[in-house]
């Protein structure tokens, strides 16, 4: 059995400012380098990438690979390399795995499934109209990324859990807070929103915050059906904020050539936004418990993983299907009908209600920037005419 390639000289996990219009040149040469390709890890020693999207499926079904923090390499430096404490002290959807996390997804599938999610169309809409109406009577040019992409999935997920939207610039300060280097900033920024979460879960509370409540395993205490909240609120913010920068980009910049509020095209530019510039590039840590062999290479026991959703998404020999904006496997997304949703709706918005909206500035000089580690990239700026 062979060892994976090892890739040198190339840093997937570095800062980065480039034009929207400029595809990270990481992701072709993990791709060139081999289906599972070793790299420096951030927090130290190895990193596996894997970048074929077949590998990618059996990696994340494969019941030797785990999310648990705990199997983390022994020197890791949980804070450097981003990592959630282990299941054991923090038992969430991200850290377990096999029959609990399955207990715990189906606690959740039903609150946020298609239905569901499609019953909430028409407050969606209404909160994105409203958000925009209101930036819109405020001034000539905005910048969506400060006033817009941070406000409205923050303002549709706490609407949902039954978190009085008099939180939301607490909320949004708290996220930022959450990718701040600072020492203690992270748990400060954690504590917080999951104390705010605890306003969905009074007597009187009537969203899915206190739909979770009642359907957790019993043994879920206080403290941890918070955290579950938190990590609602942060993974459905980080990554919708991102995405709606992105495709808010796209969508002003075909302006001329768009129809009206098509269905079809709006769900194809949805689609299309993600699958080519998805929020989030790699997918979270996962761990393997033994040594195990993938593609007839060797790797250790507690070797770091990540499936290259990036690059498999844009590799021009994929064969046609479903890609990997959402993941796959058990941890697929919980959150992605709502996701597309929100998306959907605020392209509709602004078509329907400001059909004249444009750029304030060429589409190639729109930035954007990654902090680095798994983060994404996310415009640093999104200059916008909302009435032409
Ligand atoms: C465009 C927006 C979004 C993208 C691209 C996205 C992407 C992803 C991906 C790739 C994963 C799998 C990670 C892995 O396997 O390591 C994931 C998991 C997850 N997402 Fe999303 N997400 C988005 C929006 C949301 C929203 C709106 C929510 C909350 C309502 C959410 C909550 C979660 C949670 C809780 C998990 C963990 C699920 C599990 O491990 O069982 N996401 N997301």
């Amino acid at each position: 059995m062979l060892n994976a390639p090892y890739l040198e000289g190339i840093d997937p996990f570095a800062a980065a400012v480039r034009s929207i219009t400029e595809p990270d040149p990481v992701h072709a040469a993990l791709r060139a380098a081999g289906p599972i390709v070793q790299v420096d890890a951030p927090a130290g020693g190895r990193a596996w990438i894997v970048t074929d999207n077949a590998l990618a499926r059996e990696v994340l079904l494969d019941l030797r690979i785990s999310k648990d923090p705990a199997f983390a390499p022994p020197g890791w430096d949980r804070h450097t390399a981003g990592l959630e404490q282990t299941a054991a002290e923090q038992p969430s959807l991200t850290t377990l795995d096999g029959p609990e996390h399955a207990e715990l997804r189906r606690a959740h599938a039903p609150l946020l499934n298609p239905q569901r999610i499609r019953g909430r169309s028409d407050r969606i809409h209404a909160i994105a109209r409203k958000l925009l109406t209101e930036l819109a009577a405020d001034r000539s040019e905005i910048d969506l990324m400060a006033d817009f992409t941070t406000r409205y999935p923050l303002t549709v997920l706490l609407d949902l859990l039954g978190i009085p939207l008099e939180h939301v610039d607490q909320a949004a300060d708290a996220c930022r807070r959450m990718l701040s280097d600072q020492p203690g900033a992270q748990s400060g920024a954690i504590a917080e929103l999951s104390e705010l979460a605890a306003s969905g879960l009074g007597d009187n509370g009537r969203g899915l915050a206190a739909e979770l409540r009642d359907r957790v395993p019993e043994h879920t205490t206080q403290e941890q059906l918070q955290y579950h909240l938190f990590a609602l609120i942060f993974a459905g913010q980080l990554t919708a904020d991102a995405a709606l920068g992105t495709l808010m980009a796209h969508a002003l910049a075909d302006r001329p050539h768009q129809p009206l509020a098509d269905q079809g095209s709006i769900d194809e530019l949805v689609r299309e936004t993600l699958g080519q510039h998805p929020p989030t590039p790699f997918t979270l840590w996962r761990f393997t418990t033994t040594g195990i062999e993938l593609a007839g290479t060797r790797l250790p026991s507690r070797a770091p993983v990540l499936v290259d959703i990036q690059g498999i998404n844009t590799d021009p020999a994929r064969s046609p299907g479903p890609d990997l904006a959402f993941g796959a496997g058990p941890h697929f997304c919980i959150g992605a009908q709502l996701a597309q949703l929100e998306l959907r709706v605020v392209t509709a918005v602004l078509r329907t209600d400001f059909p004249k909206a444009r750029l304030a500035i060429p589409f190639a000089e729109l930035q954007q920037a990654t902090s680095g580690g798994l983060q994404g990239s996310r415009l640093t700026a999104l200059p916008v005419m909302l009435h032409g």
